[in-house]
């Protein structure tokens, strides 16, 4: 298989593409450390934005946009100095509400590795009114810079005035907050453990429905998505998409796909299981392993 970020690098500059290289093998997910970019900063001689900005094309790589073949690239520089890209997928053949938006994907890589707060969110177009939503939900949301090709720096209360958000409905810890809640569930497979740890890390405040998905791919290598709810109901994040985009983030295809279980907490107002297998067997012939637990 041809490397997917061929054509992105070559709309690099030269000392970029020289210094980016070597971290663009086939296992590269979008996520830089603050070490490598600190030597990527050296060897450009970019500012940290321009360099940002100049990583959209690689970031937009990791796109699969197999409806409208529109890519779109979006980088979450977390509260950690780490850098975590994201891009678009969509789903072929299902609605368009089970689209992940690149904003959505970046974030949640962000969370998924353990950010508590994002302070830059650089993406190659501008953002839609729905990742401004998204954005605004976030742990100190509107005060998170969006940098855009061409447009002077402004936080998201520039692009968002007059916003709606958790504290609106008296939520107040927002997402990427640190929270965990322990589930009654006694289990020896490894694939079951990392699920149940995974939705005590997600996001539910609305509805109580703790929820996370993982999937195992042929090569064992595992992906995870957690329910990221929005105070606006409709931008929530399903586990599901968010586990697909990781998957497609690293490199993997949907037939490589060998298990799905998606838990679910016995106390949630509603479920996520229709949703999920909507998701999955559009993309997938594999049953999902679909688990309720108690909290305890
Ligand atoms: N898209 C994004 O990823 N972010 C935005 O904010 C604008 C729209 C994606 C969604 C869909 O995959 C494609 O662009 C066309 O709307
Ligand atoms: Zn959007």
């Amino acid at each position: 298989m041809q490397n997917r970020f061929i054509d992105s690098i070559s709309q690099l500059s030269k000392p970029l593409s020289t210094a980016l290289v070597p971290l663009l093998n086939d296992d590269f997910c979008g996520h830089i450390d603050a070490n490598q970019l600190s030597v990527l900063i050296d060897k450009t001689k970019l500012t940290e934005q321009e360099l940002l900005l100049a990583l959209l094309p690689v970031a937009a790589a990791l796109a699969s946009p197999s409806l409208s073949q529109f890519f779109v690239g979006a980088i979450a520089k977390g509260g950690s100095g780490d850098i975590y890209m994201g891009a678009n997928l969509e789903l072929p053949g299902e609605a368009l509400f089970h689209t992940v938006h690149a904003e959505q994907s970046a974030i949640s890589h962000a969370w998924l590795s353990g950010e508590t707060q994002i302070v830059d969110i650089v993406v190659n177009f501008s953002p839609c009114g729905h990742c401004r939503q998204f954005i605004n939900e976030l742990v100190d949301g509107s005060k998170i810079n969006i940098h855009l090709p061409g447009q002077a720096t402004a936080p998201l209360s520039h692009y968002l005035p007059y916003a709606f958000g958790p504290t609106d409905l008296n939520v107040t810890r927002p997402l990427l907050s640190k929270s965990n809640i322990e589930f009654n569930l006694e289990s020896s497979d490894p694939l079951i453990i990392e699920a149940l740890d995974q939705a005590g890390l997600s996001y539910a405040p609305y509805t109580n429905c703790h929820a996370a998905v993982v999937l195992e791919t042929h090569d064992g290598a595992t992906f995870c998505g957690r329910y990221a709810e929005n105070a606006a109901f409709n931008p929530s994040m399903q586990p599901m998409q968010m586990a697909l985009s990781n998957l497609i983030r690293h490199n993997r295809d949907y037939s490589d796909i060998k298990r799905a279980v998606l838990i679910e907490s016995s106390k949630g107002q509603i479920s996520l299981v229709g949703a999920a297998m909507d998701a999955l067997h559009t993309i997938a012939a594999v049953e999902l392993e679909h688990i309720v637990v108690d909290p305890s």
